[in-house]
């Protein structure tokens, strides 16, 4: 496996790869990498001639300075977990290499972004976008790995990719849980032991959450039944539980008219960690 730190070294790999008719898959990263990574890593191994893994802790993109300073960065062990899964070539720039002046560039993703993660991180999406758009340019992937984890990231990137014409096709894994359902995430890292006990109780609300929609309960209720499920957890501090359209990510209004596929998401903080979490259900 390559490692390649500088955009000018990615450009010129991928050049050659592209004249010897090689298909690249591209699987972006922040790094600190588990499980759910690696299954789009070796998705993009059996599914491509070259696979490039980029990580790269995107400061545009993180709203809270402290999330930044403490995001898990583990460079080396990252790099000895990617050649295993199929990783042929590391992509690890600098804050400078990839943002050698500040972006002026803002992208607006209309109601998209009004709700959930974009309404409580703001900038988060402009981040993202401005991020993945140059790994599409540099990368120039013939197909790129998201996990449903970040929901609303990936129907962000579809939106992107569809307005700026890439020609890329998304491909979209499951999310990859702990044994006790907790969702993988590099964030876990940062919670205490204690902490680490009752995350699973996220998932757990957003199951009980799916067996209401399931047996009919209107979206008020069901937000209403997990803030109250996870208020009995102090350790615990919901940001938002939402009953979504799984297409559009906006609010599902109740009584449900029809069948709907719906989106259950949430946000809490444990400590100083801020995770999130969804599953998908249809009413
Ligand atoms: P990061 O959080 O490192 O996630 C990288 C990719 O792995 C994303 O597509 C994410 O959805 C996926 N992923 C994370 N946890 C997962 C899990 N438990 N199961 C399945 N997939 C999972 O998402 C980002 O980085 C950044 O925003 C990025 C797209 C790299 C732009 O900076």
């Amino acid at each position: 496996m390559n490692i390649l730190y500088t955009a000018a070294s990615l450009l010129t790999q991928v050049e050659q790869w592209r004249q010897a008719g090689k298909r690249i898959g591209l699987v972006p990263t922040m790094g600190a990498l588990h499980e759910g990574h690696l299954q789009l890593v070796r998705a993009a191994a059996a599914a491509n001639d070259v696979v490039v893994v980029s990580i790269f802790v995107n400061p545009t993109q993180f709203n809270n300075p402290d999330d930044f300073r403490l995001y898990p960065r583990l460079p080396e062990a990252d790099a000895a977990l990617l050649s295993p899964a199929g990783c042929t070539a590391l992509f690890l720039p600098s804050v400078e290499e990839m943002y050698p002046t500040p972006a002026v560039l803002r992208f607006d993703f209309g109601a998209l972004e009004r709700v959930m993660e974009g309404a409580h991180r703001p900038g988060h999406f402009n981040g993202v976008a401005t991020v993945v758009s140059k790994l599409f340019h540099l990368c120039q992937p013939h197909r790129a790995y998201f996990g449903q984890k970040d929901l609303q990231q990936v129907a962000i990137i579809q939106q992107l990719v569809a307005d700026l014409s890439f020609a890329l096709e998304l491909v979209v894994f499951p999310t990859v849980r702990e044994a006790d359902g907790l969702a993988m995430s590099s964030r876990n890292r940062r919670l205490t032991p204690d902490e680490r006990a009752v995350a699973p109780r996220l998932y757990e609300a957003l199951r009980q959450a799916a067996d209401l929609v399931q047996a009919g309960a209107e979206p008020t209720a069901v937000q209403t039944a997990v803030a109250e499920y996870l208020a009995a957890t102090p350790a615990i501090t919901l940001e938002y539980m939402e009953v979504a359209d799984a297409q559009t990510l906006q609010p599902l209004p109740g009584p449900w008219q029809q069948q709907a596929a719906v989106a259950l998401c949430l946000a809490a903080h444990l400590g100083s960690v801020r995770l999130i979490d969804n599953v998908m259900v249809m009413s």
